[in-house]
């Protein structure tokens, strides 16, 4: 089991930066899920988030860091539009594949000779990096800290609830509160002539449209199982991910005994518990995961979701929840 720290100072961060040094594992907050930290040019160190998450070995993670002037270490070569979106979105719920570094080993890229990069916005996760660097560190390789194929944490009680078996005495849980955005970054391949979205986010098709003047690959549009990219590996793309222990259903009436999550103005059928009533897009993406805990918590069966209609972020939630679903496109 390991230590799990709220209200983290200064000091806090720089014991847990020590510790990631050290060859620890530091789950941490960021805008987006809950990342499970390891030093990114530690072998050992990235080979146990393999195994704490129970993930194949040949997936590859991103690798975070606190400062646009850390990127160089990374990659070998970056593109204007790939500049543009860096500057524009950086610190954010965005992750930008590039062609690696000497630095970024295939135990990060899963062999791969691109690197996935991310600068996350949040305060706990910049601070643990910046003394991490003050210690000769390079970048946090983190994935999303959950066990493979389960649903991502956005606060540090799931983690601890996911992966709290797996981890040693030595490693740390950080507490920062719910996360923000509450689904994972947007991922975006750089490595063509146009940016290319593999896994959307927060950060839009749209807002990628709108600062690099590129037409964005519309992958997504056509989210079918024959428009996924073959040639890159993204987990997340498998299908049956973000999957709760109840099974899903989507855009269904629900049977009476089921869990329900809907917008607010939604009522709740006769019969069903209500998981969550959120008021916006936004915070149905932020409460999502928590809501699909809370009903395996409560040992529901099913839950049933009424999706959120339209573009954005709305496209998000529904690439996830259909990877979680039991209903559609199996
Ligand atoms: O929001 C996020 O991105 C969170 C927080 C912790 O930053 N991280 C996260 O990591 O979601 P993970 O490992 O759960 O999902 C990252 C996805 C995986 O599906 C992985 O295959 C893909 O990013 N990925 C990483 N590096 C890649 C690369 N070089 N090329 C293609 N896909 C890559
Ligand atoms: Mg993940």
């Amino acid at each position: 089991m390991s230590q799990f720290l709220s209200n983290c100072s200064v000091d806090a961060l720089a014991t847990a930066a020590q510790s990631l040094r050290e060859g620890s594992l530091v789950a941490f907050p960021t805008e987006t899920v809950y990342g499970l930290g390891a030093d990114a040019t530690n072998a050992k160190a990235v080979a146990r988030i393999y195994e704490v998450k129970g993930r194949p070995a040949d997936h590859p993670l991103i690798v975070h860091i606190s400062d646009i002037k850390y990127l160089d270490q990374w990659i070998s070569d970056i593109p204007q539009f790939a500049i543009a979106l860096a500057r524009e979105f950086w610190p954010g719920p965005m992750t930008l594949v590039l062609r690696r570094s000497d630095l970024a080993k295939d135990f990060i890229t899963g062999g791969q000779n691109t690197v996935g990069i991310r600068i996350p916005d949040n305060s706990l996760a910049l601070g643990l990096m910046e003394e991490f660097h003050k210690l000769g560190g390079s970048g946090i390789a983190a994935p999303s800290a959950n066990r493979f194929g389960q649903v991502s944490p956005t606060t540090a009680a799931a983690v601890t609830e996911e992966l709290g078996e797996y981890l040693f005495d030595s490693d740390l849980v950080l507490d920062g509160g719910r996360s923000e955005v509450g689904l994972e970054s947007t991922i975006i391949d750089c490595t063509g002539e146009l940016p290319r979205v593999l896994r959307p986010g927060a950060i839009t098709l749209e807002m990628i449209e709108e600062v690099t003047s590129l037409k964005v690959s519309d992958l997504l549009k056509n989210n079918s199982a024959d428009s996924k990219p073959e040639e890159i590996r993204v987990s997340g793309s498998l299908e049956n991910h973000y999957a709760p222990k109840a099974k899903v259903f989507l855009d269904q009436q629900p049977v009476p005994g089921s869990g329900f999550i809907a917008l607010k103005d939604i009522e709740t059928p006769d019969g069903v518990t209500r998981l969550a009533t959120p008021e916006s897009v936004e915070e149905f993406a932020r409460v999502l995961y928590s809501a699909l805990r809370e009903g395996d918590h409560q040992n529901l069966e099913t839950i049933y979701i009424a999706q959120p209609t339209g573009e954005g972020l709305a496209i998000a939630i529904r690439d996830r929840l259909s990877r979680a679903s039991d209903s559609v496109n199996d």
